[in-house]
């Protein structure tokens, strides 16, 4: 499980561009993730050449929602990536409830599985939340189970879901400093807002964090006085250049589609922050895509690797 107040010293390159107002770093969450990887890799290679097994992730998969099997088929292309095992359970959307508890058990109680989580969402006669507290805590490797959550929340090593900490890891590897800073969280959600909040004021980020949602007043007051905003609300370039201070760290979490007739596919992603007219007044900022969303999966992969040498 991972000590949330670990440090790295990985520095990244920088790659400054020139907007109307100024210059900006992007943050590239792409070459980082790979940087990661590779990391887990080489650690990976270390264990089963001292006599040990490949960390081993289960992935459940019901039904056929796009956006899902996108997500897991790239969970199982980063495994191979990291030299990990992994297993693919596909079951149709008509899966009962009690039969989904069912394979959550026999994973749980599956030795050579070091770790699983179960895509969500689910369909809807599937209550998730009694899913998530099926999982064993010590095989969540989502960091969904409320051990982990709670466990983070006061600062114990807990398995940390991935968004969050990836987030996490990508100030850090680009040196941005928290210690005392004012940080506005956009988004209350379980899987990143809340977490993220957690982690943000924890010893050693020593943040500053206001949270902001749909029905807060002062929102764009809070971020204009944001060293760092991390926007998670899920509107699509909700974050305007004049609700960020100049020189401020912009993290976008949004990834909507959008209908873009000029792309073969019909749409793009598109972040939750105005990138072309916010990017010239930031310091860093992350790309979407290419910024927060390479980071989790890797994170996933960190947790896994952590499950396994637990368990080992
Ligand atoms: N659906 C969207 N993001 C996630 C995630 O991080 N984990 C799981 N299990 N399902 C998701």
């Amino acid at each position: 499980m991972s000590n949330t107040n670990s440090n790295t010293t990985t520095r990244q390159p920088l790659p400054s561009l020139t907007g109307e107002s100024g210059t900006f770093s992007l943050i590239d969450g792409k070459s980082t993730a790979a940087a990661i990887k590779a990391e887990i890799k080489q650690e990976v290679e270390r264990i089963v050449a001292a006599g040990g097994k490949r960390p081993h992730l289960a992935a459940i998969l019901v039904g056929h929602d796009g956006g899902s099997e996108t997500y897991v088929s790239n969970k199982v292309r980063a495994c191979e990536e990291c030299g990990f095992e992994s297993r693919l359970l596909r079951f149709e959307d008509d899966l009962s409830e009690e039969a989904l508890l069912a394979e959550v058990a026999k994973l749980n109680a599956d030795d050579n599985i070091d770790g699983f989580i179960v895509q969500l969402p689910l369909p809807r006669h599937i209550d998730e939340q009694k899913v998530i507290e099926a999982i064993d805590y010590r095989k969540d490797v989502d960091g969904f189970h409320p051990i982990n959550v709670g466990r983070m929340a006061i600062g114990l090593p807990a398995f940390v879901s991935a968004t969050p900490k990836g987030i996490l890891e990508l100030l850090r590897r680009y040196h941005v400093e928290t210690a005392g800073k004012k940080c506005v969280i956009l988004g209350r959600s379980n899987i990143v807002g809340k977490p993220m909040s957690q982690l943000m004021m924890q010893k050693g980020v020593d943040a500053t964090v206001t949270v902001c949602h749909s029905r807060s007043k002062t929102l764009k007051e809070e971020c204009q006085q944001a060293d760092i905003i991390i926007a998670a609300i899920g509107q699509p370039a909700f974050v305007k250049a004049d609700m960020v201070k100049p020189g401020a760290v912009i993290i976008d979490v949004g990834t909507t589609r959008v209908p873009d007739a000029s792309r073969a596919r019909g749409w793009r992603l598109q972040g939750d922050v105005d990138f072309d007219a916010v990017a010239p007044l930031c310091s860093l900022i992350t790309p979407v895509p290419g910024g927060v969303g390479p980071m989790t999966i890797c994170m996933l992969m960190q947790n896994t690797l952590e499950a396994a040498k637990r368990r080992a």
